[in-house]
């Protein structure tokens, strides 16, 4: 696994020289121990799409950065680029990331990926965004945007943690106008914990169950759900199966699809 949530899909080589720019680390919030989020300002030029990952670097000073992708948390039209970090024991970049603050260097690729975009998606009525961990972080960058709330009548987050301190954005997500007049469904999921207001098992059985639909008061079918998921490679794997049972199937080359996926770490 490697040191901090990171989609799988990108190698971990740093990009090319002139490629990738330092900036200021201008804000570090800490959810937990070992749960933080930060932001640094959108370099100029730099363009992205909800769902897209950046690599990030950090230099210890021996000229040899340790680089990984991160979803992009931010809204596409903020000034900032803000990202959300598990710092793992031992890891490379946990460990170098684990001492900084505001102020301090980072290095940003001015590129930006990824496939868990809108665009992957045919039309539909209903957009479900699965989350476990830091994989909330692209989800709330596409809660952001318009666009998202432009697509789709109704919207349901679930998001899967351990325990109720790991629910990063949780109150922001409360916040939200849509959460508000009930056009999103939010569904914290504590699985180590029994917290009030949350569901209690992992986002497959609960999909399995009819749990999370009925939490939603929605259906999942494929005539009108549109499913993201986003997280740990065994939940990304199970729910692929479980949908593909119930004729979902994946956007490809350039045809959009029903669901779509990141694996992280
Ligand atoms: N969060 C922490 O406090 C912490 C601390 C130190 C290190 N780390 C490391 O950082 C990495 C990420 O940790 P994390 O807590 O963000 O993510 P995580 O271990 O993937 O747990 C996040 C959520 O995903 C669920 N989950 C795990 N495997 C699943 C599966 N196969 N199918 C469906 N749901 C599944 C978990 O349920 P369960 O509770 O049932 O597993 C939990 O609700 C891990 O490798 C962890 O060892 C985390």
């Amino acid at each position: 696994m490697n040191a901090v949530s990171t989609p799988e899909t990108t190698a971990l080589d740093g990009p090319a020289a002139g490629k990738w720019q330092a900036v200021a680390i201008e804000g570090m919030r800490h959810w937990t121990p070992v749960l933080r989020s930060f932001r640094i300002p959108r370099p100029p030029g730099f363009r992205f799409v909800p769902g897209h990952y950046a690599r990030l670097g950090l230099d210890d000073g021996t000229g040899k950065p340790v680089w990984r992708p991160f979803s992009m948390v931010s809204g596409p039209d903020d000034d900032f680029l803000e990202f959300v970090v598990v710092l793992v024991p031992g890891g490379e970049f946990s460990e170098r990331l684990r001492s900084r603050q505001a102020g301090d260097e980072i290095l940003v690729e001015k590129l930006s990926l990824g496939f868990l975009t809108l665009d992957q998606l045919a039309p539909g009525r209903d957009l479900w965004l699965l989350a476990s961990g830091t994989g909330i972080g692209p989800f709330v960058s596409l809660l952001r945007d318009g666009r998202t709330w432009r697509s789709f009548e109704r919207l349901v987050l679930a998001h899967s943690v351990r325990r109720g301190d790991d629910l990063a954005y949780r109150e922001e997500i409360a916040a939200l106008p849509g959460t508000r007049d009930g056009r999103l469904r939010y569904l914290p999921v504590v699985t180590r914990e029994t917290l009030p207001g949350a569901l209690n098992a992992r986002l497959p059985q609960l999909f399995a169950d009819g749990e999370l639909q009925r939490a939603a008061g929605l259906e999942i079918d494929v005539a009108r759900s549109r499913v993201m998921v986003c997280g740990n490679p065994e939940l990304t794997r199970e729910m692929r199966a479980l949908l593909a049972a119930r004729g979902f199937q994946p956007g490809r080359r350039g045809v959009p699809g029903q669901m779509a996926f990141e694996k992280y770490w």
